[in-house]
């Protein structure tokens, strides 16, 4: 069996648990006081390195324009051994993955120790498959273990993976395969949710049409839904994976060796690939999983995430399984079969921590407290919440509800591109304040700027910036270092622009206010505007197009389509939803469309969005000064086309 390099310090003991706001701020005055010495006995303790890194960050936020920063660089691991082969002595039959299905009851439970036999096999077979270090595997599946173990198993062999969440479309999933350049692609025939059938293999198929790169597609049989076949590139998981060796010998990699890259939507143009590296990452997601949810050794811990988001990567896989904890898989929705699902699955399965997103809490209050109030929460400690802005009635609702007044309610802000929470409660010792994310972790230092780049003091509003590099950030965006760059440092020259608006109040606390770039958040899934745009004036009868976001009470923010016909043309909205569900996939969806006779712009060209977002939000009335508009009219005639609703 493969030995650690422990260096020394580790067993004295370091990082220890944060368990009161005296202890929270010492911890943070450490993480002032030096960085690098607090980072490191982190990444020591927390993770198995096969040699241990001596070095903290090298570079900073003023010379990112010049290459990647990095964390640990003379580290040595593989991270599927700090997640796995580090926990086999001590918790070898501890279930690892706890896996409920599409109906309730359909349950599978995968200790250590299987887990690692499932990932060792994987990754034999996936060798043999041909992929080898450094290259790239797409993973688009629904939420099956073996999404985990298939994410698990391209780090075991130094690959790397990128996980495209399975309701993006072909087109979307094609612009995907060809950005990072992959030869595989791992699916599943079908993908299950709410009853209905997910064509996940079909897409792929469609995906890899107009994909040459693509030399193998690994097919996890899910159903007995009988699939298309492509004789020499399609084969089954069950007949290479399943008579593999279980064990295989993990390849070292360089800390800052990519674990993964994950597609996210910006302001503009096509979704960027971000860049996350294997020991940075790591350290961070560890150490934060267990710091903020004071995970305990016996809880069981269950995240409703998918992990084609950022979430499911740091929070169901990678943090949760290098801290050797129980993590859960859900592979359905929260209304099936009824509205009662969550609280019936932490009944039956003793849920102690439970994270989800402001979408589901709003959607499920709004269906009455006797769902949840059937089934026995008692075992619940730890509430979190993700993805978005969680007003005060939700907040209030999740806490006095669902947790009956006893548990800790943790608002977790953070984003793809920070790798894991930065701003939150830690659960037991941060008083809290519904709405309010509350303080940053220690190793986090936020600042509020102007939009000229000033920094703000005291309580105030403003731009939120991060102003120190941390372990788990993204490091560049594939390809294309350059756009890295310029989407988050160009703005304040030498800190990390978030793109989110923020408030501080008199006691510290941050108040996230949402995004003030043109990414939109519907129901927790981060889009972009511009896909939108795009996809809709592909529409042949469409001239323009302009896309907002507009206050919606369950799902966050809506989506707000202004539309100008071409001459002598109508538009269809049904035309408009289908080349979104085309163009980006099931869950962009349009809420709201108002076809208009012209964009406000300014005498440049430019699109006046700050005006169609007022007018969406139904405060027209604050349109300000519209003088320097080419053509003021067309306001006017926005503003008399526009409905209430
Ligand atoms: C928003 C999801 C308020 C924010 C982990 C951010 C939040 C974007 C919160 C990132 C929160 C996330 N309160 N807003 N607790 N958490 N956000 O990349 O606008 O999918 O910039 O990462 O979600 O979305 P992403």
């Amino acid at each position: 069996m493969t030995t650690f390099d422990v260096p020394a310090r580790v067993r004295e003991g370091a990082i220890t648990p944060i368990s009161d706001l005296d202890r929270y701020r010492e911890v943070c005055a450490r993480a002032v006081h030096d960085p690098d010495a607090f980072w490191l006995d982190v990444a020591h303790q927390r993770l198995a390195w096969r040699k241990a890194p001596t070095v903290g960050l090298d570079g900073s936020f003023r010379t990112i324009k010049d290459g990647p920063l990095s964390w640990f660089s003379d580290g040595v691991l593989n991270v599927s051994e700090s997640c796995l082969d580090q926990h086999l002595d001590a918790r070898g039959d501890k279930v690892a993955i706890l896996w409920e299905g599409d109906e309730p009851g359909d349950v599978r439970r995968l200790t250590y120790r299987e887990l690692h036999a499932e990932v060792c096999k994987t990754a034999n077979a996936l060798a043999k498959l041909g992929l080898q270090k450094g290259e790239r595997a797409i993973i688009y599946m629904g939420m099956v273990p073996e999404a985990a173990i298939a994410m698990l198993a391209c780090a075991r062999l130094g690959a790397i993976h990128s996980v495209v969440f399975g309701g993006f479309s072909a087109d979307a999933l094609r612009d995907r395969i060809r950005d990072c350049g992959a030869e595989i692609v791992i699916t599943q025939d079908v993908g299950l949710r709410g009853g209905r059938h997910i064509p996940l293999k079909a897409t792929t198929d469609e995906a890899c049409a107009g994909s040459p790169s693509i030399q193998k597609v690994l097919v996890y049989k899910r159903t007995d839904v009988e699939v298309a076949w492509t004789e020499g590139r399609d084969v089954w998981w069950h007949e290479v994976v399943d008579g593999e060796s279980p064990t295989h010998e993990a390849v070292p990699v360089e800390a800052e060796h990519p674990l993964f890259v994950l597609y996210t939507s910006g302001s503009t143009g096509r979704p960027k690939g971000l860049v996350h590296t294997a020991g940075g990452y790591l350290a961070y997601t560890s150490y934060t999983h267990a710091t903020v949810f004071d995970l305990r050794e016996d809880d069981v811990y269950a995240c409703m995430a998918d992990v084609g988001w950022i979430t499911g990567h740091s929070y169901i896989v990678y943090g949760p399984l290098a801290n050797g904890a129980t993590t859960f898989m859900f592979e359905s929705v929260p209304t099936y079969p009824d509205a009662g699902r969550y609280w019936d699955m932490v009944a039956r399965h003793g849920v102690t921590i439970f994270y989800t997103a402001p979408t589901a809490i709003r959607a499920l209050a709004a269906l009455g407290d006797e769902h949840v109030k059937k089934h026995d929460r008692s075992t619940l400690r730890v509430l979190g919440t993700v993805g978005e802005p969680i007003n005060p009635e939700a907040w209030r609702w999740y806490y006095d509800v669902v947790g009956e007044g006893r548990c800790n309610i943790v608002d977790t802000w953070w984003q793809t591109e920070t790798g894991g929470v930065a701003i939150s409660p830690i659960a037991p010792a941060t008083p809290t304040k519904p709405g309010s994310a509350t303080l940053p972790m220690p190793g986090i230092f936020p600042s509020l700027r102007t939009p000229e780049g000033d920094v703000l003091r005291g309580p105030a509003e403003g731009l939120l910036c991060l102003d120190h590099p941390w372990p788990g950030q993204a490091r560049t965006v594939w390809g294309d270092h350059e756009r890295f760059v310029s989407t988050y440092f160009a703005m304040v020259p030498g800190a990390y622009f978030t793109g989110d608006g923020c408030r501080r109040d008199a006691d510290g606390y941050y108040w996230i206010t949402g995004r003030v770039d043109d990414v939109i958040n519907v129901s927790g899934h981060r889009m972009g505007t511009a896909e939108f745009e795009s996809a809709i004036v592909s529409v042949e009868e469409v001239a323009e197009a302009a896309v907002v976001g507009f206050p919606h009470p369950i799902k966050g923010q809506g989506v707000y389509a202004y539309v100008v016909a071409q001459p002598r043309s109508e538009i269809d909205p049904k035309a408009l939803d289908a080349a979104c569900r085309a163009q980006i996939g099931a869950h962009a969806k349009i809420d709201r469309v108002q076809v208009v006779p012209g964009l406000p712009k300014t005498r440049s060209g430019k699109v006046m969005r700050r005006i169609l977002r007022k007018i969406a939000e139904g405060r027209a009335d604050e349109l300000g000064d519209v003088s320097t508009l080419a053509d003021p009219g067309v306001v006017d005639a926005i503003r008399d086309g526009y409905r209430a609703e």
